[in-house]
Parts: C-alpha cells; sequence; structure tokens
C-alpha cells in the first residue's frame, strides 16, 4: 500500500499542465470526491496500527504534493491569460501594490514652500554645478577671501573654476539677474560641502534660502518674516538674532529658536541651553546687489538660508542626519502617512 502512495506521489510530482483544463482534471483524478487521495482515506481504517502513522504521513504528503501543483499551474496559467486580457476567475483577490511614501526632505521642503508661498514666495531653482561668479564672487566673496573658507568646496576644474554649489544663495545671484524687483523668491536645492560626514553633518544635503528685495525693506521686515516663519513651522515664535558674519549680508545674523528645557532630548539638541540655531540670514549686502545690476539708491532687501534636514530633525526627532540618504525602508516608511 505504502509503495502505491509513493508511485502516486512522484507521479504527481511530474505533473506539468499548459491548459487549465488540464489542471482541474489532475485536481479532479487526485483530490476530487472519488480521486485517488480520497481512495486512500478510505482503506485507512484497514492499516495495521504499527503501520497508521507512515501511512497518514505519506498519505498527507501526497495531499500536499497534488494541491501545490494544482495551485501553481492553476496561478500561472491564468496570470497568462490575464496578460492576454481574459479574466476567468473574477472574484480572485488581487496582489497588493504596496505604495511608497515621500521622503522626509520633500515632506519639509514641501512645507517650507507652502509656508513661504502664502507670503507671497515664488520658488527658483538653479544648477548644482556652478561657476566661481555665481557660488563667490557676485555674492560679494572676492577671489582669495578668506571667508570662502567657510564653506569647503568641491571644485570640478580649476581655472576657470567650475564647482558644486555650497549653498543655493548662487540661485538667488542668478534670480537678481534675469528679474527686476521686487523680489520674493526662494531656493530650494541640493548643496555640497567637503566636509566629514558625522552625525550631524554631510558633505551632500539641502538648504531653502530666502530672498526679498524692494523698496524700504528693513531688518524689521526680515525679523516679523523668521517669526511668522517659525510659528507656522513649529508652532514656536521665541526667537532671537545673534550678530554673526556672512560676507552677501550686513548685517548678518544667526537665528536661534527657543526649543525648551523640558525634556532630555530638548537638552540633548540644545546642549542645555535651550536654544537651538536653524538658519543665517542679514540685509543684503549693497555689492550684491550692485553685482546683480540693482539700483541701491532704490532698493534693499534681506536674505536667509537653512538647512533642510536640520528642520527635519527637529521637527521628528531624527538624531543622525545619515539617516536620510542611508534608505533604511524601517527609517522611510514611517513617513508614509505624512504627505
Ligand atoms: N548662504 C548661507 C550658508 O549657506 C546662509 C545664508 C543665506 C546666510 C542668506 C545669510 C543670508 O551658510
Amino acid at each position: 500500500m505504502l509503495e502505491k502512495i509513493r508511485e502516486a506521489i512522484s507521479e504527481a510530482e511530474k505533473f506539468t499542465a499548459t491548459t487549465l483544463q488540464e489542471v482541474e482534471d489532475f485536481r479532479i483524478k487526485y483530490l476530487g470526491k472519488k480521486g485517488i487521495l480520497n481512495d486512500f482515506f478510505a482503506v485507512f481504517k484497514e492499516v495495521p496500527n504499527e503501520q497508521k502513522k507512515e501511512f497518514g504521513q505519506a498519505v498527507n504528503q501526497l495531499k500536499q504534493v497534488a494541491q501545490e501543483r494544482v495551485d501553481m499551474f492553476k496561478s500561472q496559467l491564468e496570470s497568462k491569460l490575464e496578460d492576454k486580457g481574459v479574466y476567468g476567475d473574477l472574484s480572485r483577490p488581487g496582489d497588493p501594490i504596496s505604495i511608497g511614501g515621500r521622503h522626509p526632505i520633500s515632506i519639509v521642503k514641501n512645507q517650507i514652500i507652502e509656508v513661504f508661498s502664502r507670503i507671497g514666495f515664488n520658488v527658483s531653482e538653479g544648477p548644482e554645478i556652478e561657476d566661481d561668479w555665481h557660488n563667490f564672487s557676485a555674492l560679494n566673496l572676492p577671489e582669495y577671501h578668506p571667508a570662502r573658507d567657510m564653506q569647503d568646496t568641491f571644485f570640478i576644474q580649476t581655472n576657470p573654476d567650475v564647482l558644486l554649489r555650497t549653498h543655493t544663495s548662487s540661485v538667488q545671484v542668478r534670480y537678481m539677474e534675469e528679474n527686476k524687483p521686487p523680489i520674493r523668491t526662494i531656493s530650494p536645492g541640493r548643496v555640497f560641502r567637503n566636509e566629514a560626514v558625522s552625525a550631524r553633518s554631510h558633505c551632500i544635503f539641502h538648504q531653502v534660502e530666502g530672498l526679498y528685495i524692494d523698496k524700504d525693506v528693513s531688518f524689521a521686515d526680515l525679523k516679523q518674516t523668521l517669526i511668522y516663519f517659525c510659528t507656522e513651522m513649529f508652532g514656536k515664535s521665541k526667537i532671537r538674532l545673534r550678530p554673526s558674519y556672512f560676507p552677501f549680508t550686513e548685517p548678518s545674523a544667526e537665528v536661534d529658536i527657543y526649543w525648551g528645557l523640558e525634556t532630555e532630548t530638548d537638552h540633548r539638541i540644545t546642549k542645555g541651553t535651550g536654544w537651538l540655531e536653524i538658519m543665517g540670514c542679514g540685509m543684503v549686502d549693497p555689492n550684491v546687489l550692485k553685482n546683480c545690476s540693482i539700483d541701491t539708491d532704490v532698493y534693499t532687501g534681506f536674505a536667509f538660508g537653512m538647512g533642510i534636514e536640520r528642520i527635519a530633525m527637529l521637527l521628528y526627532q531624527i538624531g543622525d542626519i545619515r539617516m536620510f540618504y542611508e534608505n533604511d525602508i524601517r527609517f522611510l516608511e514611517q513617513f508614509k502617512s505624512a504627505l
């Protein structure tokens, strides 16, 4: 008897089909009411007790093999037919399609754009590969200016210099060259700096820089814009401006937001002071306006720039900047529901 079952198993294992009818015939032959399997089950009673275990196992194996063959060929042949547009079983469940999510950098970038677009800023973009003029010289950083070392640069070619932009201020220069004031624009984009990669900094990151040029633009306008932005973005509006230096703005400031001292996380990200630096800003240096043929007797303006990663790290409490670029699905999936 065992022999017979074994034979049936090896026969079932060899089964192949080219039509659904063949699969159905095979199913009836093995698994149908009057099929081989039921025949074996019917004689089970008569099998001597000491052989029952082995017999049972063999019959189960036969059942499994036959069912696998049926399932395999059925789905193969059905999907072949579906490719041709013929649908047999319309109630068959579909294959689930897993939908991706937006990357946290895109989420935060879009949010920043949204906040500024509500107060009349448009979006401008420019090339990642830049010349010396747009990344440095036009921004009041002449050759050999020591402040060029503030941003370690990746050069693609020297003399004339071609480089990876170190900030999106280069886009602002391009925008001023091509548009007349009033100007209200933000420039999001990827930037590059030759820095050691660590939990806090990366050689590739993203910025949003803003530029506002019109008649009678003052530092008070800059400050109010920053308060508006921080309130919309973080729901907190306590900021402070610390005097700083950028070659392209005068006066210049660093913007700190009060992140609080309440929790352990706050202590870690603010190093215990409660304050956290989120961007640089200032009144556009008249030299920059002149370089872009803007009349400094009529116009003034302000500019600011921030790193998107840093803002995203604050909003989502991400402790390591490298996570943004590792494409670890466990990290990315956490942002699926966010738009
Ligand atoms: N471009 C500066 C940077 O990348 C940021 C900045 C922009 C500062 C505009 C002041 C005004 O560090």
